[in-house]
């Protein structure tokens, strides 16, 4: 074995064991606890071989410099060292608020320079934790043994999959128009991954308990800094896949400022892949356009059939929405920071922004992709009903 593939290996095979046996003693400690989001004086010692033992393994790959093993090992290293940085500022051994750069120096200096060669922000991701996270003898990597982290983690990644299985299928209508046949076909497939949106996030509703989650799940996904700069936390949004289904059935604008806005500041949290398919579909025309521009053909079967099947995906796509945000939201970060210890409210988001101010855009968000009947942002709601008026 190569001597770089050796220190990759022990990093990652840590990261797998021991790191996860460390993170998941503290939150046994901080549990027990009246206050439980309280993390000061808890623990010291196991923070201290989390924090050293880290950095030695860190050290070694750093000294190495680029080994060019390729982009998915690149990736790969990248998400390990995001998840113990990470780790380090769920436990407050680091703070960005107290420290103007980071204190993990051979951490960040990896990160960075991992991040920038190949493209991407220099944290940890969500595809690092679900859609790019290898199984070894069934197990992925995860920051703790807790069986609601799992819950959390294979619910995020069923829906991502499921987005993206949306997203192709609509994606492969571009090219053969809303009138051709197989639109109805492809349609009838994005219906149905929607579908399975919902039902994964019924699922993960109904058995992910909202204290495990807010107090032991959710503080990994906080931001954190890389040398000097704050990087948001990740979050299930970070894939090209809903964003394609925003913009292709026209129910998002690409040139309207606030959800633009969120796609400038995602574009580094995804895969090069989805970065590049993103940017084609912010150049593209969408759907719901060219069924307005063709309703002269009212009367034919091709327009009613596949109207009416696509008129069916955008409502599956609000409605995947308004779970998100009156469901999952609500129920775990909205309604637990009420009863939280007001000093640590500041610090409940992964994004960064005041709760209040997190959940206006994030309800801003769930209306465009309903249509609702909104007259301070631009919906679809006129124009839908207009369609909707000329089916038979
Ligand atoms: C307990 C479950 C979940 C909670 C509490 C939750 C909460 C949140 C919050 C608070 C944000 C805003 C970003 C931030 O805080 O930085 C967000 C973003 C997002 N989440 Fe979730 N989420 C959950 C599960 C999921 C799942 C299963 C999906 C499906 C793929 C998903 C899809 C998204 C998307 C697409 C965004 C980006 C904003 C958007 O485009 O809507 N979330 N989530």
């Amino acid at each position: 074995m190569k001597p770089t593939t050796f220190n990759t290996h022990a990093f990652d095979s840590w990261i797998r064991t021991r790191f996860v046996e460390l993170n998941s003693e503290l939150e046994r400690r901080y549990y027990q606890q009246a206050d439980r989001a309280n993390v000061l004086e808890v623990g010291d010692e196991v923070k201290h071989a989390l924090l050293s033992e880290g950095r030695a393994l860190i050290k070694t790959l750093l000294d190495e410099g680029n080994t060019d093993e390729g982009f998915d090992s690149a990736f790969d290293l990248l998400g390990n060292v995001g998840l113990y940085m990470a780790a380090c500022r769920r436990h407050e051994i680091t703070e960005p608020t107290r420290e103007t750069t980071s204190p993990l120096l051979e951490a960040s200096a990896l990160a960075m320079h991992i991040g920038a060669s190949i493209g991407v922000t220099p944290r940890f991701a969500t595809a690092h934790l679900t859609t790019h996270n290898r199984a070894h003898n069934g197990i992925y990597k995860r920051f703790t043994d807790l069986p609601d982290e799992k819950l959390f983690v294979d619910y995020n990644t069923k829906g991502i999959l499921a987005y993206k299985r949306a997203s192709d299928a609509l994606l492969k209508i571009q090219p053969l128009g809303i009138s051709h046949p197989m639109t109805l076909d492809l349609l009838r497939v994005a219906k149905q991954a929607l579908q399975d949106v919902i039902d994964s996030n019924t699922t993960l509703f109904k058995r992910l308990d909202t204290d495990r989650f807010f107090y032991c799940v959710r503080p990994y996904y906080k931001p954190y800094r890389v040398g000097s700069v704050v990087y948001r936390g990740a979050n299930a949004g970070d894939f090209a896949g809903i964003n394609v289904i925003d913009l292709t059935l026209g129910l998002c604008f690409a040139n309207e400022a606030s959800y633009s806005q969120m796609l400038v500041d995602k574009f580094l949290y995804m895969m090069p892949e989805d970065q590049q398919l993103l940017r084609e579909c912010m150049r593209r025309p969408n759907l719901m356009d060219d069924f307005i521009q063709s309703m002269a053909h009212r009367h034919e079967d091709w327009y009613q059939q596949n109207l009416k099947m696509f008129i069916e995906v955008c409502e599956l796509h609000g409605q995947t929405a308004i779970q998100h945000h009156n469901e999952l939201v609500t129920k775990y970060i909205a309604e637990p920071s009420v009863s939280m210890e007001q000093q640590h409210l500041a610090k409940v988001t992964a994004s960064g922004p005041p709760l209040p101010v997190l959940l206006a855009s994030l309800e801003k968000l769930r209306d465009r992709r309903a249509a609702a009947n909104r007259s301070d942002i631009r919906t679809r709601y006129h124009d839908l009903n207009q369609l909707k008026n000329s089916l038979r």
